[in-house]
């Protein structure tokens, strides 16, 4: 336990030192409710969030509010092919650092609660399996939430898995969640700043 936790502090602190923390306080500062985080998540919680990912599934794996990149590195790391994922980010900033950081990903600026549209040819080419969320579910206006969550449950087809990390350790952080979906799993993730739980789900029949 004491080692664990040593290991796990030590992971947390290599997280913050590699951060661009410039961008995301930037970010913050201009767009607290639309960021609605402290700090980039850790790798670890990104691992945990890409860890319900299947790499060889056939559709695709769409990652919302990629922000600095740590969960879009994370899923590559998982071994999500490049022409599978599809990154999409609001804040023109944010996509321009993961256009950069990624060249070799599909990198979409637009909303999340318009999904249907951003993804646009792509969602047509093949079907969406996995949505993979960093959204403030909290934060953001409920109306901008209710609209994303319809997307989600219209883009996946019952089986289909939609990850979304909250800093509430119980509970859902938005109350629409559990329409449409049942929760497969809840691990929290304490190596990051606040500790968080990623909650997995599936889309019902
Ligand atoms: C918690 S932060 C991202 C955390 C990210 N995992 C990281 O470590 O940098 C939430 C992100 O969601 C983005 N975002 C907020 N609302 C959005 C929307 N409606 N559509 C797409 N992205 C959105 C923000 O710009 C921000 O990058």
């Amino acid at each position: 336990m004491g080692l664990r936790y040593l290991a796990d502090t030590r992971r947390l602190a290599d997280g913050i030192r590699a951060a661009p923390s410039g961008l995301f306080l930037r970010e913050l500062l201009e767009s607290p409710a639309v960021v609605g985080a402290v700090w980039p998540s850790s790798a670890r919680l990104a691992r945990a969030m890409a860890a319900s990912v299947d790499p060889r599934s056939d559709g695709l794996v769409v990652e919302l509010g990629a922000g600095t990149g740590v969960v879009t590195r994370a899923l590559l790391e998982r071994g999500v092919p490049a022409e599978r994922l599809r990154v999409v980010e609001r804040s023109p900033a944010f996509a321009r650092h993961l256009r950069r950081r990624f060249p070799e990903l599909t990198i979409l600026e637009g909303d999340a609660a318009r999904l249907s549209e951003v993804l646009d040819e792509s969602a047509q080419e093949r079907p969406v399996d996995t949505i993979v969320s960093s959204l403030p579910l909290r934060s953001l206006d409920p109306a901008v939430v209710s609209a994303v969550l319809d997307q989600c449950r219209l883009l996946l087809a019952p089986g289909g898995t939609l990850v979304q990390f909250t800093y509430i350790l119980k509970g859902l952080p938005a109350v629409g969640l559990s329409e449409g979906f049942s929760v497969r799993d809840d691990p929290i993730v304490w190596a990051n700043l606040p500790p968080a739980r990623v909650i997995v789900l599936e889309r019902a029949e």
